[in-house]
């Protein structure tokens, strides 16, 4: 079974780039000259997921519009040497469909994604969480996880070894390595105490989730931080039946952090904007 959709939940408040934040989507930061957003929504679309499902809120519009056609700007720049510019949203606007719905309570990741099943139904589903930017070389994460998924049928998530003392700000795993990089999963915390933490394999923005889950959040009480918490109910779910794990491959930029948006921001001006 193929893979078509993939959500994005963008509601959250960005509350760590104040005063960036306060008018603009922090998904609308730009790591050089593009929208984190984008950087997620190309991944997705390379990885066949062509419906974008955006989970919004108040405050997110520019999201909206930048995924639409701004019939000035192509009137404007149309036949000029500055269509090059419009270049990589022009290819997304070919290939991706853009559907939204407003979570209108921030209820944690969990009830992020339950707010975003009237726009994928009853089959599997891509979730990026475009915080985390994710850049290599060869296939990207959602296309690696989408190859996993046809062998196992069951919902996976990117995960990667984050030093032991940082696993607080994460959902962890626990479980059985079956091969290199890839573990069933038989623990999972979200934002354990490093001292009672199963390991330190913390759980990246990458998931493929079957759609049993939305039934599963929907009996999941609240978690850390009194939020619904997404690890709660693939944790039932791993109990249930299965949830696979997979270290990808490839390089995680912690956008979500000051520091780790610099990083992304040194990083792809040099690998990629200075080269073009
Ligand atoms: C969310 C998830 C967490 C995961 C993290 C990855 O947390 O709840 O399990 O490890 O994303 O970035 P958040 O960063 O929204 O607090």
């Amino acid at each position: 079974m193929k893979i078509t959709k993939c959500l994005f939940p963008v509601a959250g408040y960005g509350t760590r780039f104040l005063p960036a934040t306060k008018s603009m989507p922090k998904e609308m930061l730009p790591i050089v000259n593009k929208p984190l957003v984008q950087y997620g929504v190309e991944e997705a679309i390379a990885a066949g997921m062509t419906t974008c499902a955006m989970v919004t809120g108040r405050g997110k519009r520019a999201i909206a519009d930048h995924f639409d056609i701004s019939y000035e700007l192509e009137h404007q720049i149309s036949g000029s040497g500055k269509e090059v510019y419009l270049q990589s949203i022009r290819n997304v606007l070919d290939k991706g469909v853009f559907t939204m719905v407003r979570q209108r309570e921030m209820k944690g990741l969990g009830h992020a994604i339950l707010t975003g099943q009237s726009l994928i139904g009853n089959e599997p589903f891509g979730v990026l969480l475009s915080d985390d930017l994710c850049l290599n070389d060869g296939p990207g994460v959602l296309s690696q996880m989408a190859e996993l998924f046809k062998q196992f049928r069951c919902s996976i998530v990117a995960i990667q070894e984050v030093p032991h003392a940082e696993v607080g700000s994460y959902g962890v795993i626990a479980g059985e390595s079956l091969r290199d990089g890839i573990y069933r999963v038989d623990q999972m915390v979200e934002k354990p105490d490093p001292k009672d933490a199963p390991s330190n394999l913390a759980i990246i923005g990458r998931y493929i989730l079957t759609p049993d889950i939305f039934d599963i959040i929907r009996e999941t009480p609240p978690g850390a931080n009194g939020e619904i918490q997404l690890t709660d109910a693939l944790q039932i779910q791993a109990k249930r039946g299965c949830v696979m794990a997979y270290k990808f491959k490839g390089r995680r930029f912690d956008c979500g952090s000051v520091p780790g948006f610099v990083e992304a921001t040194n990083y792809v001006y040099e690998h990629y904007y200075a080269k073009s």
